[in-house]
């Protein structure tokens, strides 16, 4: 079977000189702690995230549902596995409408939906929409030499170009800086020109040129 190669960057990034500091989020959504019942959570909104994705063919779990959840199970389960690096992001269509329309929007220094301590909930709204939309994932773990590295991290289509990935890589690497983690590295590919303008303006540099070979056999159509 032969195989095609992936171009891939490792990015780095120097949490001593940047540590990121995001707002409140957006009206509805909310960062949800890692637990270990949120792992199903956490691999429906990677599979979300992922499944039209390049990504999906460098690595052909994440384009299936079961895959998505042993990904995630193994993740969990490594030696160096950090939960206080790795959230969930959860949006709840009706906390929108939730707000008495009489009462004046919060000011500045209230947020609107604090980061949350407690796990995610499921049920379905009234109106037959889901109560509980998983909507992001970023996943953090400290390798042997103590250097931090990112996992999956996305956000589903829907809800890309609010500043919510800004705010998933923000709670992460708050996490990595608790551990007393200083560099922290990921590994995107090189045509994923979102993915790594996102990185780059958080401060991210390209440190190294990786080729991931995939065999031709694994791969499927986008979309
Ligand atoms: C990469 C990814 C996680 C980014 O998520 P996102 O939620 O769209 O990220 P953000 O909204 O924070 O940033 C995206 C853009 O929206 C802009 N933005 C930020 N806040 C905004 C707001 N409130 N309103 C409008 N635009 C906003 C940002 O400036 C950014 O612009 P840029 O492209 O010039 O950097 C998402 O595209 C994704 O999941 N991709 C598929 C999976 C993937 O490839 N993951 C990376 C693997 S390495």
């Amino acid at each position: 079977m032969g195989l095609t190669y992936f171009k891939r960057f490792r990015m780095e990034i120097d949490l001593a000189q940047h540590l990121l500091r995001a707002g409140p989020l957006p009206l509805g959504y909310r960062l949800v702690p890692w637990h270990a019942a949120t792992i199903e959570a956490h691999a429906e909104a990677k599979y979300h995230s992922f499944r039209h994705e390049l990504d999906a063919n460098v690595f052909p779990c994440l384009g299936d549902p079961e895959g998505c959840y042993r990904l995630m199970l193994e993740i969990s389960r490594k030696e160096g596995f950090l939960p206080g690096a790795t959230w969930l992001l959860e949006y709840r269509p009706q906390a929108r409408s939730a707000r008495p329309t009489s009462h004046p929007p919060p000011g500045p220094s209230e947020p609107e939906m604090p980061v949350a301590s407690g796990m995610p909930a499921r049920g379905c709204a009234t109106n037959g929409q889901p109560a509980v939309e998983y909507c992001g994932t970023i996943q953090g773990i400290c390798d042997r030499s103590g250097v931090g590295a990112i996992q999956n991290f996305g956000v589903t289509p829907e809800h890309r170009g609010r500043g919510l990935g800004t705010q998933l890589m923000a709670a992460s690497l708050a996490g990595f800086a608790r551990s007393g983690i200083r560099r922290v590295y990921l590994e995107v590919t090189a045509q994923n020109e979102a993915a790594i303008r996102l990185y780059t303006r958080l401060g991210f540099v390209k440190v190294r040129t990786i080729y991931k070979a995939v065999e031709l056999g694994a791969l499927s159509l986008f979309g």
